[in-house]
């Protein structure tokens, strides 16, 4: 019997299988609120056979979006619409979990499709904030608004908000995004957060923000439903965030309430060298981080092949695998490995004759 597709629980949900469908922006909504496009994207991927389907970054606040097309969930309006997605998800018989992000430094960005760079106030964008004053670099030029510690409090206050509503609209599975050089991660690097205060110097110090928001989130979070953290496992550069330091932060929040981490890497400097065309390259961090700490972990990243993915799973590397740019392609990527791999995938009954 296939490792990939056998059930996995955490806290009172139970997944199908170990596949879940990683976070992907989908630059598509308008002033935050999910529209048709989120409905048809992440319908169709929990129709094709996910265990979890996780929505893409969704803002807490309109500062923290990457592009003004970002989803959002600053407010009860936005939740809802995402419930709808949540429902139909669920529906499918995969479990909805939704990312929450904030993009810091990084955000007021046209959508990749139309280049990337930065939007001046006058073409739509917003001054990103950040631990300090130095912008991300390459094409993103702003200078970040320096926040002070009482908002960062309020973005704390925001996340915690935001997990609220995510529960109440029917969401099963919770991701807090600390990683690619958002807001959460850009503060724990040493690299990025050169501040005096008690967010800035000491480990401990760079982290604190990351630890205030899993708190306050856990707290508005049910205790039944899992809690995630998506982390940069490294940034693959000498004297910036390591390995070790993952470490060290996973054996902090495994106490804290933190059921699983999401093992991702890099993002927070513009030019760093990512072996991303490697299969599984990011694997060996998140097995790293499951042994070491004893915490269950998700793999991602260029896990593209059913034999792949079973591999990480059966050999006790992750207790996940997430699928990412490959299911954007093939929607129905789970029903089709778990054939590959000797099963009998369930399709949908309005699709069942696809099953040759
Ligand atoms: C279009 C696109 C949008 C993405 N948006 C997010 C996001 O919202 N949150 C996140 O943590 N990662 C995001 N990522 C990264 C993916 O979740 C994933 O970690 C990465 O693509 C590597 O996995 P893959 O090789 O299977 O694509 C995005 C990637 C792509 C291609």
């Amino acid at each position: 019997m296939s490792h990939l597709f056998s059930p996995f629980k955490l806290r009172s949900v139970e997944l199908r299988n170990r596949v879940g469908i990683s976070p992907m922006c989908q630059y598509s909504a308008v002033e935050g609120m999910a529209k048709g496009w989120h409905f048809a994207h992440y319908g169709s991927r929990a129709a094709g056979g996910a265990g979890l389907v996780l929505i893409e970054a969704t803002a807490v606040e309109p500062r923290g979006r990457i592009t003004p097309l970002d989803l959002g969930i600053w407010t009860d309006a936005h939740a809802a619409a995402l419930g709808k997605i949540a429902a139909f998800i669920s529906a499918q018989g995969a479990v909805p979990g939704i990312q929450l992000g904030h993009a810091g430094r990084k955000a007021s960005c046209a959508p990749p499709w139309d280049g990337g760079r930065q939007l001046s106030d006058a073409e739509g964008g917003w001054r990103p904030v950040g631990p300090g004053r130095v912008p991300f670099g390459g094409g993103l030029s702003r200078v970040p608004w320096e926040l002070s510690e009482a908002e960062i409090a309020d973005i704390t206050a925001a996340f915690a908000a935001a997990a609220r509503r995510a529960a109440a609209v029917g969401f099963k599975w919770l991701e807090l995004h600390a990683a690619h050089g958002y807001l959460l991660q850009s503060f724990c690097s040493p690299l990025t957060n050169q501040r005096a205060d008690t967010y800035g110097g000491t480990f401990k110090n760079r982290i604190r923000f990351l630890m205030e928001v899993v708190r306050a989130s856990r707290e508005a979070w049910p205790d039944e439903l899992p809690l995630a953290v998506r982390v940069s496992a490294t940034e693959w550069v000498d004297g910036g965030w390591s390995v070790e330091d993952s470490i060290a932060l996973a054996r902090r929040l495994k106490p804290k309430g933190v059921d699983l981490l999401d093992v991702s890497s890099g993002g927070n400097l513009p030019d760093a060298p990512i072996p991303s065309h490697n299969p599984g390259y990011q694997t060996p961090f998140a097995e790293r981080l499951r042994r070491e700490v004893e915490i269950p972990v998700a793999a991602v990243g260029n896990i593209t092949t059913a034999t792949l993915a079973e591999d990480i799973v059966a050999s006790g590397k992750a207790d996940l695998v997430l699928i990412g740019r490959k299911s954007l392609a093939e929607p129905y990527w789970p029903l089709k490995a778990s054939a590959e791999l000797g099963g009998s995938p369930a399709w949908p009954p309005q699709y069942a004759r696809a099953a040759l």
